[in-house]
């Protein structure tokens, strides 16, 4: 077909009742995406004079999700009915278009190729109709071809219209089909609402093409899965499944390892480089890219992040809008919220959280800690159980730390502040004063050692204790001295200073 002879209509004004949902049925997300923008990626690659999508329940939204992908939209108000929808579809098509391709836009699984198949087939038969239908396992709830005895087309029975014999048959319509425009307008324009929701069904249009004495064609396609439909929860689940198998086949063809795979979640723009190793129950989601060589370990979830080669991802690390470079390694249990970077080969350990913050080169922050708009030199390490004090509740300020610092564990860095290279903080700071270069900052109260008095106190509490008859009747006259290693000089116990 020229590009210039035929356009594709996308019916996407249902509410989708039986999802039972508030949400627009083709909204609705299977395999990483809406159920509308998958039927319009299958449809690009034809290049159609027009993509048309009949909109209709909560038109904006499904307005907004196809618009960017250049579709045009037709407003269906009220809905009534699939046949209607095309009648709608009409006013947005060019009137040299000579074919249309009409898709369902609750069938998300259907390829580009299968669409060029049909449009093929049509042409070739010089059909005024070709039905691209399947033969499937079960196939309660669609819409089945009844064929005459010499094998053509007589017509599609709606489900719910079936006679006891029909509904045995297996041949389902898949909602996609392809028509001469101007054999079907006549039909559509002539149906009438005979079935109890009172719709003009489009599938009544085929019956009068035959009546009419007009050629129609049914083409089975080759992979019934293509054209599942979404009327229920379980029929997007089962939608999700095919997707999810098919991208995780394609990124095992790719050379990735995928370690029980049914149980790993791969969105349609993910990329993964060879030699990877997926483990299970791993999610990759949104454009996350992941290079050559890496270890994705077990639960972890990873959206809209760059993994450089030879990256380590220890089990259940969440990681979001983060980039990780070159033999780079977090986890286990860490968190990388928007804008955390780690330079090659730095460390985030366990119980970690970054958030809009460098790591530097072989920087390492390795045990319960959190960075927030922090930049930190290469070298460093940060102590356990460090915390930048980003925010004072109004506004987030940030923390500089220069090259080879040394943190000592438990230290609190209050924003802003700067720690120069080479610099050293003691264990258990506050540190609301920059530190310069090289030197020692330490911010704690002094120690105090009270020699003896443990020991006094727990001597004490055992005599409160005991019953009063039990205790001896005078004090002895002696007290204990403790004998401590302090001065050289002996001391005496005391609870107080
Ligand atoms: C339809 C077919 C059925 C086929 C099945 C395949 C009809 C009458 N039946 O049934 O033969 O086996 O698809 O999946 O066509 N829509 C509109 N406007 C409307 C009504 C529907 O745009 O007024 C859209 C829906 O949003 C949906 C598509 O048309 O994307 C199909 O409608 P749906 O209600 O899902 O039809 P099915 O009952 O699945
Ligand atoms: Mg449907």
């Amino acid at each position: 077909m020229a590009t210039t002879d035929f356009v594709i209509v996308i019916l996407a004004a249902g509410k989708g009742m039986r999802l039972k949902s508030a949400l627009a049925k083709v909204l609705h997300r299977a395999g990483g995406r809406s159920l509308v923008e998958h039927v319009v990626r299958a449809c690009l690659p034809l290049k159609a004079r027009e993509i048309v999508a009949v909109v209709g329940h909560q038109a904006e939204d499904v307005t907004a999700a196809v618009a960017p992908l250049g579709v045009r939209t037709a407003l269906q108000q009220p809905q009534r009915g699939t046949g209607h929808a095309m009648l709608v579809a009409r006013r947005a098509i060019p009137s040299r278009a000579k074919f249309a391709i009409l898709l369902p836009g609750d069938a998300p699984l259907i390829r580009a190729e299968t669409l060029a198949a049909l449009a093929r087939a049509h042409r070739e038969t010089g059909a005024a109709a070709t039905i691209l239908s399947a033969e499937i396992e079960n196939p309660a709830g669609y819409g089945r071809i009844v064929r005459r005895d010499d094998g053509s087309v007589a017509a599609i029975v709606e489900n719910s219209a079936l006679s006891d014999d029909q509904r045995a048959i297996r041949e389902i319509n898949s909602s996609i089909y392809c028509f001469t425009l101007a054999k079907l307008w006549p039909c559509l324009e002539s149906l009438r609402p005979r079935n109890v929701h009172k719709e003009l069904y489009l599938t009544d249009a085929i019956a009068t093409l035959r009546q009419k004495g007009e050629n129609v064609q049914a083409v089975l396609a080759g992979d019934p899965d293509e054209v599942l439909g979404c009327n229920t929860r379980a029929d997007l689940a089962a939608v999700d499944a095919v997707f999810r198998r098919r991208k995780r086949a394609a990124i095992m063809d790719a050379g990735v390892t995928v370690e029980m795979p049914e149980s790993v979640l791969i969105d349609p723009e993910v990329t993964v480089g060879a030699d990877t190793r997926i483990e299970p129950c791993v999610q990759l989601l949104g454009k996350t890219r992941v290079g050559a060589g890496c270890t994705i370990g077990t639960g972890s979830v990873l959206a809209d992040t760059v993994l450089e080669d030879n990256v380590l991802v220890k089990p259940y690390s969440m990681v979001t809008s983060s980039h990780l470079s070159r033999g780079a390694q977090v986890g286990p249990f860490a968190r990388l919220r928007p804008g955390a970077r780690l330079e090659e080969n730095a460390r985030v350990g366990n119980f970690v959280e970054m958030k809009k913050s460098v790591l530097g080169e072989g920087a390492k922050a390795m045990h319960l800690t959190y960075l927030g708009d922090a930049r930190i030199g290469s070298g460093t390490n940060i102590g356990a159980g460090t915390i930048t004090c980003n925010y004072d509740g109004v506004h987030k300020y940030p923390t500089t730390i220069g090259k080879r610092v040394f943190i000592g564990s438990d230290t609190a860095l209050v924003a802003p502040v700067r720690v120069g290279d080479g610099a050293y903080i003691g264990a258990g700071s506050v540190i609301t004063k920059n530190v310069p270069a090289d030197a020692l900052g330490v911010a704690r109260g002094h120690q105090v050692n009270k020699l003896g008095w443990a020991a006094a106190r727990r001597r004490e509490m055992a005599a409160a204790a005991k019953p009063a008859k039990s205790r001896p009747r005078k004090k002895s006259k002696r007290r204990a001295t403790v004998r401590v290693a302090h001065r050289g000089k002996p001391r005496k116990p005391s609870h107080r200073r």
